[in-house]
């Protein structure tokens, strides 16, 4: 449990990446196996990564990044971006149909999965941040994404060229509530 805390706690959105410092395709594979592992509606597992390390293509996805986005940087400089991507009308859905007010929860499984493979990145020395503020549809086009999914993320990847602190959070007690809320 400790090391299960310390990773969590120690986590931290990575924006400067070792531009020259590549990932081993083992070490990559660890990565992506916390993705295969986690948990999902009816463990229907929508998730779908495209892994992208050609220097134009990253350079195409920085292009969509609103402007201002802190990681701007972060797309080229690491040598690996993931981009997150669900298969839509899976997750939620039983024979077709939505089975709550909610509709479609592919987002909801894409959170778990991409938080188990930032946690995996970080506790084999790797650093991440997850992107979303950028033009979906953008993107769609560049990694030509089939129809009925969808990029929800884009994820930098690579040794961490520096630390940062960590933003504060809430206290427990301002978000936990008792019996009622
Ligand atoms: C869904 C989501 C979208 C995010 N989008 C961006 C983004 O577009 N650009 C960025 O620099 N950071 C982005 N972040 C990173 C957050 O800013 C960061 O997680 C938060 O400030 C807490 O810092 P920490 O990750 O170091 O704990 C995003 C995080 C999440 C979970």
């Amino acid at each position: 449990m400790g090391d299960l805390m310390d990773g969590i706690k120690g986590r931290r959105s990575t924006r400067n990446f070792l531009s020259d410092k590549d990932v081993p395709e083992d070490v990559l594979a660890r990565v992506f196996e916390a993705v295969q592992w986690a948990q999902s509606w009816a463990n229907t597992q929508c998730w779908e990564l495209v892994v992208v390390k050609n220097p134009e293509t990253k350079q195409a996805l920085q292009g969509t990044l609103s402007k201002g986005n802190p990681a701007t940087r972060a797309m080229v400089e690491a040598p690996i971006v993931v981009a997150v991507c669900g298969k839509l009308q899976s997750a939620g859905y039983y024979k077709g149909q939505v089975t709550t007010k909610f509709g479609d929860w592919f987002m909801y499984d894409l959170g778990i999965a991409t938080q188990n493979l930032c946690l995996a990145a970080h506790s084999l020395g790797l650093g991440t941040v997850v992107v979303g503020l950028f033009e979906h549809d953008k993107v769609r086009e560049i990694l030509a994404l089939p129809e009925g999914c969808e990029v929800v993320t884009l994820l930098p990847l690579g040794y961490p060229a520096k630390g940062s602190g960590a933003p504060k959070r809430r206290e427990i007690s301002e978000f936990v509530h008792h019996e009622k809320f």
